[in-house]
């Protein structure tokens, strides 16, 4: 039976209907209810300037677009978001400014090659942790990998509480070796309203 992309963890969105305030709860909010994107161009990160004059950025998880008109305003780039939860998606229109630049999709059928790929408080979500019907991370990397080419850049932004050891396990998988792995990164302090939430900066330039 072949895998189903498919929303899977607590954002599956099959048990509540969302209003524009839920779906941007569940995205992320600071303590002050702060709606603020995450900047993944910053002094960590060795690739800024391969994201700025990149052509395609690829966030893989998008959500309600809350990391896109961060991403408009500091890059060259067009945008395409990627997210099969339509309770999210459905409010992303009322977030992002329509846009040329911008795209939304519900599927991993993309029309162009992809130089850089985001996720962002994604990954972590679905892990290795869904039923075999449905793709896990490493289906998704997969699809998404018939798009990228040596020298994409890769930034993820996610912590291992709910399943401790998925970034080894997924870096194994794919052989990468990053080029920047930041533990309990505090470059977005916000981040850290929730206890123990220790996220990753993670940075990889695809061999
Ligand atoms: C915490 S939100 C982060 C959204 C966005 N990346 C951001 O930083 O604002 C997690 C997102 O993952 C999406 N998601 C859930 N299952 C997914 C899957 N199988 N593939 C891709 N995204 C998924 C959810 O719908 C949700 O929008």
């Amino acid at each position: 039976m072949k895998k189903k992309f498919e929303p899977w963890g607590r954002w599956n969105g099959t048990s509540k209907i969302f209003t524009l305030d839920d779906a941007k709860f569940y995205t992320y909010l600071t303590d002050e209810g702060e709606h603020i994107p995450t900047p993944i161009i910053n002094d960590d990160n060795p690739f800024n300037d391969e994201i700025i004059n990149s052509n395609n950025i690829l966030e893989i998880g998008c959500g309600v677009g809350r990391n896109v008109q961060y991403l408009l305003d500091n890059t060259n780039s067009n945008y395409i978001g990627v997210d099969p939860n339509r309770e999210m998606t459905k409010w992303f229109w009322d977030v992002v400014d329509k846009n040329s630049r911008v795209k939304l999709l519900n599927n991993l059928n993309l029309d162009t090659e992809i130089d850089v790929v985001l996720s962002i408080l994604t990954f972590e979500h679905i892990g290795y942790r869904t039923p075999n019907n449905i793709m896990d991370i490493r289906d998704i990397t997969f699809e998404i990998m018939k798009y990228t080419h040596t020298g994409t850049i890769w930034v993820l932004v996610e912590h291992e509480v709910e399943e401790p050891g998925w970034i080894d396990r997924w870096c194994g998988d794919f052989n990468i070796n990053p080029d920047v792995r930041i533990k309990n990164w505090s470059r977005f302090p916000e981040l850290n309203h929730r206890p123990n939430s220790n996220y990753d900066f993670i940075v990889w330039k695809q061999k």
